[in-house]
C-alpha cells in the first residue's frame, strides 16, 4: 500500500513563510504549500521577498500561476534554486485577475496547453512536478474536463494531482463565493482515482474532521485541508500519528506555541512586528475557554509597536490548560 499524505492548501495572504513555520511546528510530515506567485513576480520581482522561506519548512511546495510554458521553466528553475522540494501549477483559482492573465481555474480550458506548462516545467526541473485543478468550470462536462486535463498532464509527467472537488464558475462568483457555491462532488474525484490507480492524487475541498479524512483516505491517496487547517491549526496535531504512526511533534497548541517561540524571535530580532506572526494564530485554542480573550488580546497589542514574546506569553496566559471536549484533539481521541 503505498504512503498516505496530508498537504495545507496554498492560500494566498495565509500561507505565508510565518504561517508555515508555524503549521510545521504541528506536524513534521504534512506537506505545505506556499501562497500561488505568478511567475511574472518571479522571474521579475523581488525573490526572496516572494520566495524566501526557513529550513525549517520542508517539505514545503511553491505554487506557480501562469500559463506560458517557457515562463513557468524558468520559474521553476528559480524556484529549484531556492530550494523548494515541488512545483505545483495553479489550475484552479477563479479570480478576474488571473483569468485576465489567462491561468488558474480557466485552464480548465485547455488541457492541451496545461501539458505543454507541465512537460516544460519537468525538462526544466529534477522536482516533482504537480497540479491542483478543479473538476470543471462553468459549464463544462465534469467527467469529460477532469479526464482530458488528466490525460494531458500525466502524458507530460506529472507527479501528482490534488483536485478541488467543485467546479468554478468563472462569470458571476466571488473567488470566494467559489470555495462554497458550486456544490462538492467527491464521487467524481473517487471515480478518476479508480480510473488513474497509479497517479497520485488527493482530494481538496469542504473538508473539516478527522473522520472525514479517514473517510477520503479510503478512496484517495491523500487529502489537503485549506480553511480548517488555518483556522483550527490544531488537527494538525493528528497528522503524524494518524498517517506516519509516529508521535506528534507537540502535544498540544501550549507546546505549540513555546516550540514555535524561538521562530518569532528570531524573526523579531530581525525587525519583523509580531503582528505579522501571530494573526496566523488567532485560531489556536479554538474551543477552549479563554480562547476568545487570546484572541483579543493579540488582536489589540500585538500590531502596536514594539510588541514582543511577552504579549503572546499574556494572550496564551487567558486560555484554560484543561481538556475540553470541544477541541479538535478531543474529538480526535473519542
Ligand atoms: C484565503 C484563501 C486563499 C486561497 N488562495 C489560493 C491559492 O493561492 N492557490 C490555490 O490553488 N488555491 C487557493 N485557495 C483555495 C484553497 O487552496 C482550497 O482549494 C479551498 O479553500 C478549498 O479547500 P478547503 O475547503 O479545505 O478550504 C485559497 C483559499 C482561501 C480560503
Amino acid at each position: 500500500m503505498t504512503q498516505k499524505f496530508f498537504t495545507v492548501a496554498p492560500m494566498m495572504d495565509w500561507t505565508d513563510r510565518h504561517c508555515r513555520a508555524f503549521h510545521r511546528v504541528m506536524s513534521r510530515r504534512a506537506r505545505l504549500y506556499t501562497e500561488m506567485v505568478t511567475t511574472g513576480a518571479v522571474i521579475h520581482g523581488p525573490r526572496e521577498r516572494l520566495l524566501g522561506f526557513s529550513a525549517v519548512e520542508h517539505p514545503v511546495a511553491v505554487q506557480l500561476g501562469g500559463s506560458d510554458p517557457e515562463d513557468l521553466a524558468q520559474a521553476a528553475r528559480i524556484c529549484a534554486e531556492f530550494g523548494y522540494d515541488e512545483i505545483n501549477l495553479n489550475v484552479g483559482c477563479p479570480s478576474d485577475r488571473v483569468q485576465n492573465g489567462r491561468f488558474g481555474a480557466c485552464l480548465m480550458q485547455e488541457p492541451v496547453l496545461v501539458g505543454e506548462c507541465v512537460a516544460a516545467m519537468k525538462a526544466a526541473v529534477s522536482l516533482p512536478v504537480t497540479v491542483k485543478c478543479r473538476i470543471g468550470v462553468d459549464d463544462q462536462d465534469t467527467e469529460e474536463a477532469l479526464n482530458r486535463l488528466t490525460d494531458c498532464v500525466v502524458a507530460a509527467g506529472c507527479d501528482e494531482l490534488t483536485v478541488h472537488a467543485r467546479k468554478a464558475w468563472l462569470k458571476g462568483l466571488s473567488p470566494k463565493e467559489n470555495r462554497d457555491i458550486p456544490p462538492l462532488d467527491y464521487n467524481r474525484v473517487y471515480r478518476l482515482k479508480q480510473a488513474r490507480p497509479d497517479l497520485p492524487i488527493a482530494i481538496n475541498g469542504g473538508i473539516k474532521t478527522w473522520d472525514e479524512i479517514r473517510e477520503h483516505l479510503k478512496h484517495m491517496d491523500g487529502v489537503m485541508l485549506g480553511r480548517v487547517a488555518y483556522h483550527e491549526p490544531e488537527i494538525l496535531l493528528a497528522v503524524d500519528p494518524e498517517l506516519h504512526g509516529e508521535e506528534p511533534p507537540v502535544a498540544d497548541g501550549f507546546e505549540a506555541v513555546d516550540a514555535y517561540e524561538p521562530y518569532i524571535a528570531a524573526q523579531l530580532a530581525k525587525g519583523e512586528r509580531l503582528s505579522n506572526i501571530t494573526r496566523h494564530m488567532l485560531g489556536l485554542f479554538t474551543g477552549r475557554p479563554g480562547a476568545r480573550a487570546y484572541r483579543r488580546h493579540l488582536a489589540t497589542e500585538a500590531v502596536k509597536p514594539g510588541a514582543n514574546l511577552q504579549v503572546l506569553r499574556e494572550a496564551v496566559a487567558q486560555v484554560s490548560r484543561e481538556i475540553v471536549a470541544a477541541t479538535p484533539m478531543a474529538a480526535l481521541a473519542s
